[in-house]
């Protein structure tokens, strides 16, 4: 762990200005600096930098925070790696708090097995220009149709058949046998040292930082009893389910095309890289594990799996389906045609035909899934109803906060192809998800903790400040004015929209501040005039400040805090995705009872004032009493509201 000074003196040190300003160029405007968006394309500026408060906020796409979230999210890094980021470019030194012995013998270790890597590297790679190496090795990549930059990039090499040779010039060079066995790159047998990858061409395993931390290596006679590739084997530095081959060279594309496609091996990388397809990573025989998604996930949410044709292709497209899902990726599927790999494939039919059969070829996984099962299932109602729910499973992982429409756009067509009512399959996905909470619920008091500091540290410019809380009404009212300007246009019903459902119940209520009524107005205003609903963007770069800071303001509040959770732990806050709908009639409900008690306290103003009119005193008493059933019965509905 980084230690808390540390953090400190990049805080302390750290100049927003600087960082951003190395990466964008900024105009000072006001007290302000201004600039391109580094997040989204835009022509105009939005990006703004408050120098004095260390904080930028895009007024285009929203994103916002301090140095630390802007090295994160520029960089694609973690929170301690964006630390050490800025401490390298500011000198200051890391301290790792509580460094063990035994922690440091461990960095140690794994420098070493890192060391020992690059040593066997070059010296693969200077086989490869020996004359085995190019009779033998040089010349299969040759025929695989690799060329000389592409070996050169991706570091191929060779190993000599002669075993004894990297024993012997490592141990010359002052590598120690232990180290060497440790890396996979040599085995013992009656105390004699034999290079384990004898015979096989070499492709080195890059880490993020491109340093190598294993190899694959590919058998080339192929009738040969022993395994096609030998890879290395779990160290300290090397985990198969924590890497994904090619990720190194594939990190500017993958956030440039926001897009990742997922391959099965190392060759089918290589040569799509050569054709000049970059955003290519590959799993390496294994199904996609959790770590490897949330790998992906720091660039891109769009992936795309390319898979032979064959059953077991499809099956492996399909694992890790869900947990793809759960992470909030859009998946799509690609089966290529029989006999082919990826590989194989763009060198038979060139670059653009690839990229034209992938664009043609491109199935939602989730609706690809449906179709293999339904085939597979026929007129077998066992089979079926196991179906629906694994879909409803699936769909249930879908975040609907912020794939609200994405989960009703599935829900609709999965019902169609599953040839069920669609009402059915909703409250069938609505159990899963309340299945889910309650689950999530019993999050140990530990992780509570954990992620309460986390939030502390990571979010904020999502926290609403302590002035706000404390105007009256002011969450509630900028809450309503969220859920407008970010769901207005969805459906509450099968009638209504969420704004026409928000205008039906609240209506011309007065607002206490000023700033969320004219949002408000403007909004409905904007709706009938055009008969549109509003887009966001029409708030967030109005000409009146107020609406612009007010709709900003809105956005930020209060849900990113969630959102930000979700993302850091994979736990979903329960309050915020479970209950969508509640959430937005809990957020009316508020705006009634308030209603209900400024007319109540007016009537009762009122009745003050008059003594002598019997008749009025009647209305007056009735109003009051039917205002009080009202508001018994909303707080009977909604008790939530109150304890929110
Ligand atoms: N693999 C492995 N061990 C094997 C076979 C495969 O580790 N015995 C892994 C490798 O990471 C390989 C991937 O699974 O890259 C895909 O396998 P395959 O398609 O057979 O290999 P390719 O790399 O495509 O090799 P080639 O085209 O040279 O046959
Ligand atoms: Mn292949």
């Amino acid at each position: 762990m980084i230690s808390r000074s540390t953090i400190q003196k990049v805080n302390d040190t750290a100049d927003l200005l600087d960082v951003v300003g190395s990466f964008i160029k900024l105009k000072k405007r006001g007290t302000n600096y201004i600039g391109n968006c580094p997040f989204h394309n835009e022509k105009t500026p939005s990006f703004t930098v408050s120098a004095a408060k260390g904080i930028y906020k895009c007024f285009g796409c929203g994103k916002a925070g301090n140095v630390i979230t802007f090295v994160q999210e520029h960089e694609k890094l973690s929170y301690p790696e964006a630390i050490v980021w800025l401490a390298k470019r500011y000198h200051i030194e890391v301290e790792e708090t509580h460094q063990s012995n035994v922690e440091k013998e461990q960095r140690l270790e794994e420098e070493s097995l890192r060391i020992v890597n690059q040593f066997a590297t070059t010296y693969f790679q200077q086989n490869l220009q020996g004359d085995e190496g190019v009779a033998i090795g040089l010349s299969y990549f040759k025929e695989r149709g690799f060329r000389k930059e592409t070996i050169e990039k991706f570091q191929l090499g060779y190993c000599v058949e002669n075993r004894e040779d990297l024993p012997n010039v490592a141990i010359a060079k002052g590598y120690q046998k232990e180290l060497l066995l440790k890396a996979g790159l040599i085995y013992e047998r009656n105390q004699h040292l034999s290079a384990v990858y004898a015979g096989r061409v070499t492709f080195p395993i890059h880490n993020q930082s491109g340093r190598v931390i294993g190899f694959g290596a590919r058998i080339l006679k192929s009738n040969e009893k022993s395994p096609k590739y030998i890879n290395t084997p779990e160290n300290e530095i090397y985990s198969k389910s924590k890497t994904l081959y090619g990720l190194y060279f594939a990190k500017n594309a993958l956030s440039k095309q926001n897009e990742c496609l997922l391959v099965e091996g190392y060759t089918d990388v290589i040569s799509l890289h050569q054709t000049g397809i970059e955003n290519v990573v590959a799993s390496s025989g294994t199904s996609l594990t959790e770590e490897q998604l949330k790998l992906i996930k720091r660039f891109t949410s769009n992936l795309t799996i390319l898979y032979d044709g064959d059953a077991a292709g499809i099956k492996a497209a399909l694992r890790g389906l869900d947990m793809a899902i759960e992470q909030g990726m859009n998946v799509h599927v690609v089966l290529l045609p029989d006999n082919h790999d990826p590989d194989s494939y763009v060198q038979q039919v060139g670059v653009e035909n690839f990229n034209q059969f992938i664009a043609n070829n491109k199935k939602d996984i989730i609706v690809f899934k449906l179709e293999v099962s339904l085939k597979e299932a026929q007129n077998d109602t066992v089979k079926k109803t196991i179906l629906i729910n694994e879909i409803a499973e699936t769909l249930s992982k879908i975040n609907r906060l912020e794939d609200f429409s994405k989960q009703q756009d599935y829900i609709r067509r999965c019902a169609q192809l599953l040839q069920i009512e669609e009402e059915g399959l909703i409250s069938l996905v609505n159990k899963k998800i309340r299945e889910k909470v309650v689950k999530r619920e019993q999050i140990s008091e530990q992780d509570a903790k954990e992620l309460e500091q986390q939030a502390q540290t990571e979010t904020i410019h999502s926290q609403p400040l302590a002035t706000d809380l404390l105007k009256k009404d002011y969450l509630q009212e900028k809450g309503l004015v969220k859920i407008l300007l970010e769901y207005g246009d969805k459906p509450y019903d099968e009638a209504l929209s969420i704004a026409d459902y928000i205008r039906l119940k609240v209506g011309d209520a007065d607002f206490a501040n000023e700033i969320w009524q004219k949002t408000y107005q403007l909004y409905y205003h904007l709706l009938d005039s055009s008969l549109q609903y509003p887009d966001i963007k029409t708030f967030t770069y109005h000409d009146d400040e107020l609406i612009r800071s007010a709709a900003i303001e809105a956005l930020y509040f209060p849900y990113e805090l969630s959102d930000n959770w979700e993302l850091k732990h994979q736990i979903k806050t329960p309050s915020r995705e479970m209950m969508f709908m509640q959430d937005i009639d809990n957020t009316v409900v508020y705006f009634l009872l308030r209603k209900i008690k400024s007319t109540y306290i007016e009537l009762m103003d009122e009745l003050k004032t008059t003594h002598d009119n019997l008749d009025e005193e009647m209305i007056l008493q009735t109003s009051l009493l039917e205002l009080k059933r009202n508001e018994i019965a909303l707080l009977e509905h909604f008790k939530t509201v109150l304890t929110r």
